[in-house]
């Protein structure tokens, strides 16, 4: 019978390194991958941990490796791997066996894997990590999602070799089913949004402030030592720092500027559609990596319309101010979270889910990607108030008062200037929309009832009321 505490599939970078982790933390670990060089390649450099690591070339070599109950550990590409994979390990299980999904899936997929697990399938988690290589190997942040009993198995290890936050581990069982992968993909989508947002301002300093991409990191590097302290805006002073190693100017400057994605935000995006839970923020930070890959318009686009301004005339820069732009992050940050929670508050009311919306603010605090200084703050104030609205908190009410003005300030001078900001501008017509008590939604409801009878509710009290609008009326 094997020894080995857990099991792992898949020594991709995220793989190897979680592997790593878990044999350090002092478990021993079977690993197999599909590819038998890589698993030997791996072992063969795992240096002293490599006595913790048992590398096995075969699946049933993999499952005889590990103490039943077994909890084996996925870490391969999201989708239809995941199915294979669970479906070739299935016959070598036995009951009360479990497998662990660790990769980015999309958590209705993790929903439908639970459902057949409950069905008498293989015990089955998934688990949300964050942190990148560097996090995977020293510490993510984990948000769990499956049944308690089944977390409750293995989270000795998850703890164990989970981020810290003052002595706090940063993983926590989020709810049933998908609900940790849920919780990932909020994470992902604020992730897309903090960075958008950072990339916005750098934007301002860059083409409307004239400035250099070692000025701004240095602006950056002095913003990370205050209110915004996170690891966003300490790797972004070390991006716009970074020498390029062929031309020796700015790194940053000779990156193509088409961004990337696996979809996790979109994923995120689609469903606060579903969810009716506004996150504007970061559907903004969604569609402008959308808008990013589409070079060959943008230039048409320029070529066409003419470019923005590259520097601010004399006299409208100085509406925009390195302190405003502080500021201007600040306050759009928080409007993303407050956004984001809402969306986390209004999937456990759909989906049913206990989610802790404070304890999920501190298993943000670190490890993962959007770690930050504010989300401690965060995690305070949902404490005994997780259904309100984070904005209206009143450590976070006070913190918006004295910042919308500047976010207000960088958002007009960018616009009048051509200079584009959609997250930080989305996060500005939020806030707005949310202070005001007299919306223009009462034209939106004369216009539904002219065309289709939907009638409306008059400020007087009277519900279901139709417009006089007679023989014009289509509906
Ligand atoms: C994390 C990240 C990670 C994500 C990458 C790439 O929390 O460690 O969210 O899981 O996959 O950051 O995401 P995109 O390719 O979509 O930018």
């Amino acid at each position: 019978m094997g020894q080995a505490e857990i099991g792992l599939i898949g020594l991709g970078t995220m793989g190897a390194m979680l592997a790593l982790n878990i044999a350090e933390k002092g478990f021993d670990i079977a690993v197999w991958n599909r590819t038998t060089a890589t698993t030997r390649a791996f072992h063969a450099g795992a240096g002293e941990l490599a006595e913790r690591i048992v590398p096995t070339e075969t699946l049933e070599a993999l499952v005889a490796a590990i103490k039943p109950p077994r909890a084996i550990i996925l870490m391969v590409p999201a989708g239809p791997v995941v199915d294979d994979e669970i479906a070739k390990l299935t016959p070598l299980l036995s009951p009360g066996d479990m497998i662990i999904d660790a990769g980015n899936a999309n958590f209705h997929d993790t929903d439908r894997r639970a459902a057949a697990a409950a069905k008498g399938g293989p015990r089955f988690l998934g688990i949300g990590v964050s942190g990148g290589e560097e996090g995977a190997r020293h510490g993510p942040s984990i948000m769990g999602g499956g049944e308690k009993a089944d977390w409750d198995r293995v989270a000795h290890i998850l703890r164990a070799i989970a981020a810290q936050y003052e002595g706090v581990p940063c993983a926590t069982h989020m709810g049933p089913g998908g609900a940790g992968h849920f919780v990932k993909a909020v994470h992902n989508g604020i992730e897309y949004a903090d960075m958008q947002m950072i990339a916005e301002v750098y934007g301002a300093m860059r083409d409307g402030l004239g400035m250099a991409a070692e000025e701004i990191a240095a602006v950056f590097r002095r913003w990370n030592e205050g209110p915004l302290h996170s690891y966003l805006v300490e790797i972004s002073s070390e991006v716009a720092a970074a020498r390029d190693p062929i031309g020796g100017g700015p790194m940053l400057d000779m990156i193509l500027d088409r961004a990337g994605q696996k979809g996790t935000g979109r994923w995120t995006a689609i469903e606060a559609q579903l969810l009716a839970a506004p996150i504007t923020v970061i559907e903004a930070a969604v569609a402008a990596r959308n808008l990013s890959a589409r070079l060959d318009e943008r230039q048409a686009g320029e070529a066409l319309f003419g470019a923005a301004p590259q520097r601010l005339p004399a006299g409208m820069a100085g509406g925009l101010t390195i302190d405003g732009l502080e500021q201007a992050l600040i306050c759009g940050k928080i409007l993303c979270y407050a956004q984001g929670f809402a969306m986390i508050g209004a999937a456990a009311k759909a989906f049913d889910w206990p989610l802790p919306l404070p304890e999920i603010a501190r298993v943000w605090r670190a490890g993962c990607i959007i770690r930050s200084a504010m989300l401690n703050d965060m995690a305070t104030a949902l404490t005994g108030a997780p259904e309100r609205n984070l904005m209206f908190a009143p450590a976070f009410a006070e913190k918006l008062k004295a910042t919308h003005g500047a976010l207000r300030q960088a958002v007009s001078v960018a616009t009048l200037n051509g200079l584009p900001m959609p997250a930080l501008s989305a996060g500005l017509a939020y806030f707005d929309m949310m202070r005001t008590a007299r919306s223009t939604a009462n034209m939106i409801q004369g216009q539904r009832d002219f065309f289709g009878a939907h009638g409306f509710d008059r400020l007087d009290g009277a519900n279901s009321h139709h417009g006089p609008w007679g023989s014009h009326a289509a509906g």
